[in-house]
């Protein structure tokens, strides 16, 4: 039985569209989207997609051109900086420390921004008269593009394409206690041992005071030039003035965690109403045999050209020896030694195959939005995490019970033979599934619909700035309460010290009154 995905959005955002505009009023809204990561883009740009649907006039500022756009919805392309980042995945940068690779992102997020700001159309749009209602950032990198909103004095709306990293929280005062919150650059689970609390901990402070006296003071530099305004407010100032965050996470794959009212949760929102299959592709699947059919792919990341040839051996004899269709995300013509139950493509509509009845497993490199769709569409996966934050998805997969994690490395036939026969020969993977889809699914409303919402929200009370924590307006010792504790502390000092002091004059006093008899009675002795 396969769970029932809710009303598309899309058809219910042009339904209201009519009423809505009129309600909220169409507002004029700049989405700046410059992470040139296709897959983050294709989680931001689907908020900006919906607004317009909904009346709204939306300009998108990315490296990116979107193709069928909404009426309302306006490309403003601007080139990627970083040459051909836009091709490649942003994540595809090896195995770095945790440590190592906020400091890359740090440094990738400076050169990012001089360039976008060295961009003759973002120059047009810094020194020109238009006037927008909102701001939607993407808070990952390139944050000077904040000074847009500074710029034209609107409220800002920020967003996080995947689990959000602590300091996302810190904008909009949230807490993120490192007892059991763990940062999404580690790979622990929320319930970590004395070690790994000790590393996250370590880890948190570290980014903290990096972006502090690092990070942020180069970035404000870059802003001020770019933006030519030498007396700009500082980036942290304009940061903490985010009316509502989000982040593209939800629990049912992370962890529970505290969440103030300007911390919103739209994990899932990119995923769309599946759409029937390119006729060919369907009747194939569709003449799967009773045990169904395998859909393998990799990603953006790993291409089939970068695969070791021993390991594209393992997977295709492991394959061979199914009795299951296998679906392969393959980007070469020809496959040597391809098995007949093996089918090529070079480019899958991912969402589609994976609501297909007939699929019993995923194998997937454990990227976020390709376990949010697994678990969209409540199907088991076996994972071969390789960077970034695919091991975190694919350890709370094992961890929920819908998928196991197979190291690249590990890969040989024989290996990969026994995991697949064994998450295809037990009920308990897909019934985790199911079970999970079920509560990915039971939410108020679904999440894309959530982050218009949000995004409405913020419009129609001006910034919505009623919803600021006061964790961001006290000094940090104050937020730890070490004031408090201090006072309390001398407090119970000084009780104890007056309880000795009684408690001696005390015994000093029943000394006096029994001891001088006894002593007395020695003497008589
Ligand atoms: C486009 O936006 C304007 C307001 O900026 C609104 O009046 C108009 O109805 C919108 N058009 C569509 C097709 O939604
Ligand atoms: C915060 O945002 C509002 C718009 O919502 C703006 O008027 C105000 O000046 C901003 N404050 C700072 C410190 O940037």
């Amino acid at each position: 039985m396969r769970v029932t995905p809710p009303l598309p959005s899309v058809a219910l955002g042009l339904a209201l569209a009519v009423a809505l505009a009129g309600g909220a009023g169409a507002a004029r809204i700049l989405a700046l989207y410059a992470v040139p990561g296709r897959s983050h883009f294709m989680v931001t740009s689907s908020l900006a997609r919906a607004l317009a649907e909904r009346g709204h006039e939306v300009v998108v500022v990315s490296p990116f051109t979107t193709p069928d756009r909404p009426a309302n919805y306006t490309d403003f392309t601007i080139a990627d900086p970083m040459d051909n980042a836009a091709t490649t995945d942003f994540y595809n940068f090896g195995n770095l420390s945790p440590l190592g690779m906020v400091l890359f992102l740090w440094d990738f997020s400076i050169g990012m921004c001089r360039g976008n700001l060295a961009d003759p159309k973002l120059k047009t749009l810094i020194h020109s008269k238009e006037k927008f209602d909102l701001v939607l950032l993407e808070g990952f990198v390139g944050d000077c593009l904040i000074g847009f909103a500074h710029r034209f004095n609107a409220p800002l709306v920020q967003m996080s394409a995947f689990h959000g990293a602590v300091w996302m929280g810190d904008w909009v005062g949230n807490p993120s206690p490192p007892a059991y919150v763990p940062d999404p650059f580690l790979d622990f689970s929320d319930r970590m041992t004395f070690k790994q609390r000790l590393v996250n901990t370590a880890l948190v402070l570290l980014e903290r005071a990096g972006r502090a006296w690092y990070y942020l003071p180069r970035m404000d530099a870059a802003m001020r030039e770019g933006f030519g305004d030498p007396d700009m407010p500082h980036i942290a100032d304009l940061e903490r003035n985010t009316s509502v965050m989000m982040v593209n996470s939800h629990f049912s794959v992370a962890y529970p965690r505290p969440a103030v009212p300007a911390y919103v949760q739209v994990g899932g929102l990119h995923i769309k109403k599946p759409k029937p299959l390119p006729q060919e592709l369907r009747a194939w699947l569709d003449a799967a045999p009773a045990e169904g059919f395998i859909y393998f792919s990799m990603g953006s990341n790993l291409r089939s050209a970068d695969m070791p040839a021993a390991k594209r051996e393992a997977f295709l004899r492991a394959f061979a020896a199914l009795p299951q269709r296998v679906l392969w995300k393959w980007e070469e013509d020809a496959l040597p030694g391809q098995p007949p139950n093996v089918r090529l493509a070079k480019w899958l509509p991912q969402q589609d195959v994976l609501a297909h009845p007939k699929l019993r497993l995923f194998i997937t490199h454990g990227g976020l939005m390709s376990t949010q769709e697994a678990v969209y569409h409540g199907v088991p996966v076996v994972g071969i995490p390789l960077f970034g934050d695919q091991q975190l998805n694919m350890n709370r997969a094992a961890a929920a019970g819908f998928g196991v994690s197979l190291d690249f490395q590990d890969v040989t036939a024989e290996v990969l033979g026994a995991t697949l026969r064994r998450v295809l020969g037990d009920a308990s993977y897909s019934q985790a599934a199911k079970r999970l889809s079920a509560i990915f699914h039971d939410r108020p409303r679904p999440p894309i619909e959530e982050a218009v919402y949000w995004t409405e929200y913020v419009i129609r009370h001006d910034g919505a700035h009623h919803l600021r924590s006061a964790a961001l307006d006290v000094a940090w010792w104050q937020y730890l309460l070490l004031d408090v504790v201090a006072v309390l502390t001398a407090a119970a000092a000084l009780a104890v010290a007056l309880a000795c002091l009684a408690a001696r004059a005390f015994l000093r006093c029943l000394r006096g009154g029994g001891g001088g008899r006894v002593t007395a009675s020695k003497k008589r002795d």
